[in-house]
């Protein structure tokens, strides 16, 4: 896919996405919250098709926090629902496409259905190569981390690993999915300006854009603006050039 002003060679490998707003954008329609969370389901599904139709190789999305359960019953569980309704939906495009799926985050409370999706879809996905989608659900970045350390430190009592060769490089290998990349790109819709514990070691240099836009409102011409936005930054990574 061609779009104007965008260079294909200068495009992000991994876009990472907080998708937010589906409360605030239901309430200004005078509907419940979980009809925004329908809605911004089906911008998922065209957001999706569109970063993987311009060959970005990795795309991660905020679908559930861990701090997401503090919210009211029906609302976790018609979130459980339509997640998996989601998987179900897109299971076949996913392979018709050759995309892998990936799951990152831990299974604890979640239903078994949706553990069942998560693990099938993986399963099933696992040699497609033509980009991954990592679907960031009961996810936690500091959770993460400390699942890290538990792992690393189970090596290190069994003597498989010494202390000296541990550095940020090696101790990526502990954290979820290590074959995804550092995100380069870090889209957050609905104006916060705050990463909300989302894959906090990933995002060590990634470039930031927000917009206003409640995430039901979210397009593919606002997705096109983040990536031109994101082709004219300097990232510099420390250095001084
Ligand atoms: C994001 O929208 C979706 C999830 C967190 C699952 P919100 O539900 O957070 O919407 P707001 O922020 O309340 O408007
Ligand atoms: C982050 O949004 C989580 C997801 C988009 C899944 P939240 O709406 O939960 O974040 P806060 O509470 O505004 O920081
Ligand atoms: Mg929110």
């Amino acid at each position: 896919m061609q779009i104007e002003g965008l260079d294909e060679k200068l495009l992000p490998r991994h876009v990472g996405i907080i998708m937010d707003g589906n409360g605030r954008w239901a309430r200004k329609q005078g509907k419940k919250r979980v009809l925004g969370h329908q809605e911004g389901s089906r911008v998922l599904k065209k957001i999706v098709k569109s970063v993987f139709s311009l060959k970005i190789p990795f795309l991660s999305l905020y679908v559930f926090s861990v701090d997401n359960w503090k919210r009211e019953m029906e609302e976790t569980s018609f979130l459980m629902k339509l997640i998996g309704k989601f998987y179900q939906e897109e299971f076949s495009d996913f392979k018709k496409h050759g995309i892998r799926v990936i799951h990152s985050g831990i299974y604890d409370n979640l239903p078994k259905k949706v553990i069942q999706i998560l693990k099938n879809i993986e399963e099933e996905t696992v040699h497609n190569t033509a980009g991954t989608l990592n679907l960031c659900l009961n996810y936690g970045g500091r959770l993460e981390i400390v699942e890290g350390i538990k792992k690393l430190f189970q090596d290190i009592k069994t003597g498989k690993v010494k202390e000296e060769e541990i550095d940020s490089k090696f101790f990526s290998n502990y954290l979820f999915h290590p074959e995804v990349p550092d995100v380069d790109l870090m889209i957050r819709t609905s104006g916060e300006l705050r990463l909300s514990d989302f894959l906090l070691w990933k995002n060590a240099y990634s470039e930031f854009w927000f917009t206003d836009t409640l995430w039901p409102d979210f397009n593919e011409e606002e997705l096109f603006k983040a990536l031109k936005d994101y082709q004219n930054r300097q990232r510099r990574f420390g250095d001084a050039k």
